[in-house]
């Protein structure tokens, strides 16, 4: 399986703990993300995790930001990406089952580092549910 990560200045230290744990796990890393805490724009370091997603080009994606909204905003964009906000185990969850997320998006500055990692391993080990939430989620794309 492989992963696209990126993250903005808040979140070199998140990441580092993520991929330990990926390469452990035996997953590809894609690492578009900063590596310093020198203040960066964070869309710079979204659109290339978002585009490998939205091309099928990785099998999911992770992106992190001081809140996790604006990653989560600009990988939206993009047609085939399901971006979701994960701050707790069970949004973790239900981001998966019923909105069949696939980016994961981690506020660094309202989680600790281990939680960001459990974060990222109950993502990657949860079924979307299908069922009712598969014609909920593709009533999500605009026509126009
Ligand atoms: C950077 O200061 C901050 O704005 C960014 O990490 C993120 O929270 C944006 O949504």
């Amino acid at each position: 399986m492989t992963i696209s990560i990126g993250n903005d200045h808040a979140g070199p230290e998140y990441k580092k703990a993520i991929i330990e744990l990926l390469e452990s796990k035996g997953y590809t890393v894609n690492n578009y993300g900063t590596d310093t805490a020198d203040s960066v724009d964070y869309p710079d370091f979204v659109h290339p995790v978002a585009s490998d997603v939205n091309d099928n080009k990785v099998d999911l994606g992770i992106l992190i930001c001081g809140t996790a909204n604006g990653v989560a905003m600009t990988a939206n964009k993009y047609k085939n990406v399901r971006a979701g906000v994960c701050w707790t185990k069970e949004i973790t969850e239900l981001t998966r089952q019923h909105n069949n997320a696939n980016i994961c998006c981690i506020p660094a500055r309202y989680t600790a580092p281990q939680q960001a990692v459990q974060i990222v391993e109950t993502f990657l080990t949860t079924e979307f549910e299908g069922g009712r939430h598969q014609r909920r989620v593709e009533k999500i794309n605009l026509s126009c």
